[in-house]
């Protein structure tokens, strides 16, 4: 897949209208409705004001949530209003996608103003990319720029669909994601060390499977890591464990061997006598688990062996944690592989989601290169699939 996109910077915005493709999907209060992170929010800054500073006038949209049709429990007028906010100005807010409303109001909207169309889930075009409406909504526009990273693995009719009836370039935060993601896969500063964590296997099939292809060390850890362990005939106790996946385990063990790829898997664990905060714990071997107790960290040797094989990379990409960082008690191998993390001089490229979740709520954010904004979208990057929201732009 071609990473290399044209960005708003390749075209001339001056006196257009552009329909910006934001991920505006924040987090709310379930009783009040309000924005809980506006991280999105301002994610998504930089490239509005750039092309309201360079004469366009902006026709925001986005999803929000999984409504089933019209809904105001997800109307994206909190975010009009956040957004105006941020960004020191009015934002119009459209009362429909693509409908009499919003197409009065991009008729009428001037260089230098910027309006926020209604949740595009309120169409149900919008899921099924369908044409009808992309092309009503890029009638408004007379170009589409797309900065919704987040969203760039649906093919749906604002993130993909548009780009049929528009010229379409990159805003600053794709083009950010696909130069690191995209940097830290097709052209990887080496050796590649890939962390890979968090519950399943069965979710990181896709990712370890394209990951033996690319890189030179791959280190499992998190809950995960017990099914693998279980493959190879230890004893995980009550730890989480996928039965379907053991064969699959070995084989990717075994593949892994076959193509010389370091395949680092936990030496000791911690393990506790009830998933909580205040459980019991003690250190064992791997496959020594008693009955009775589960692991839900990497043990200190691991740390050890972890940290040591990040310290020589050249570059690394984390998707998932060691184990329950949430728990205080059983964080220190996610915060210990975070902190080798900020002390070496490699590309660090997080994935987002729990990852990023992870690196954020330790404090180690601002030492990593990149933390993608994308949870499923970037890891269906790593799984190395053609993401929609990203081939429907224009080649560099
Ligand atoms: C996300 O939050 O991961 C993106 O906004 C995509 O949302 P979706 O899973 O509802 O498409």
């Amino acid at each position: 897949m071609n990473y290399n996109k044209k960005t708003v910077k390749d075209v001339d915005v001056k006196g257009k209208k552009v329909l910006l493709r934001c991920d505006f999907n924040v987090p709310q209060d379930k009783v009040t409705g309000e924005i809980t992170s506006d991280k999105r929010i301002k994610a998504a800054l930089p490239t509005i004001q750039y092309l309201l500073d360079n004469g366009a006038a902006v026709i925001a949209c986005s999803h929000l949530g999984k409504p089933k049709g019209v809904d105001p429990k997800f109307t994206l007028a909190p975010v009009a209003v956040r957004l105006g906010e941020l960004l020191g100005k009015d934002v119009i807010m459209a009362k429909d996608v693509a409908g009499d409303d919003a197409k009065a109001k991009a008729a009428a909207l001037q260089p230098g103003q910027i309006m926020l169309l209604e949740n595009t889930r309120f169409e149900k075009g919008e899921t099924k990319n369908d044409p009808e409406l992309a092309k009503a909504m890029a009638s408004m526009a007379d170009l589409f720029v797309s900065d919704a990273f987040g969203s760039v693995h649906r093919a749906h009719a604002s993130t993909a669909g548009v780009a049929d009836y528009l010229p379409a370039v990159s805003g600053f935060l794709i083009q950010k994601e696909l130069q690191f993601l995209g940097g830290a896969i097709s052209n990887p500063k080496r050796p590649l060390v890939a962390i890979l964590g968090g519950s399943k296997v069965s979710s990181k099939i896709g990712v370890i499977n394209n990951l033996l292809e690319i890189a030179d060390t791959i280190i499992i850890g998190g809950g995960m890591s017990y099914t693998f362990s279980a493959a190879r005939g230890g004893k995980v106790g009550d730890s989480l464990l996928e039965k379907d996946w053991l064969d699959y385990s070995n084989d990717m063990m075994k593949k892994a061997a076959d193509k010389g790829v370091k395949f680092l898997l936990p030496v000791d664990t911690v393990a506790a006598d009830k998933y909580a905060p205040d459980a019991n714990s003690q250190v064992v071997r791997d496959g020594e688990i008693p009955d009775g107790w589960m692991g839900l960290d990497i043990g200190p040797e691991t740390i050890k062996l972890y940290c040591d094989a990040v310290a020589g990379a050249g570059t690394v990409i984390w998707n998932g944690p060691m184990g329950v960082f949430e728990f205080p008690a059983f964080a220190k191998g996610t915060e210990a592989v975070a902190d080798a993390l900020s002390k070496t001089s490699a590309i660090t490229v997080i994935g987002g989601g729990d990852s990023a979740a992870a690196v954020e709520q330790l404090g180690y954010a601002d030492k990593m290169t990149h933390i993608s904004t994308g949870g499923g979208a970037s890891l269906e990057f790593l799984e190395g699939k053609e993401l929609p929201g990203v081939a429907c732009l224009l080649d560099a």
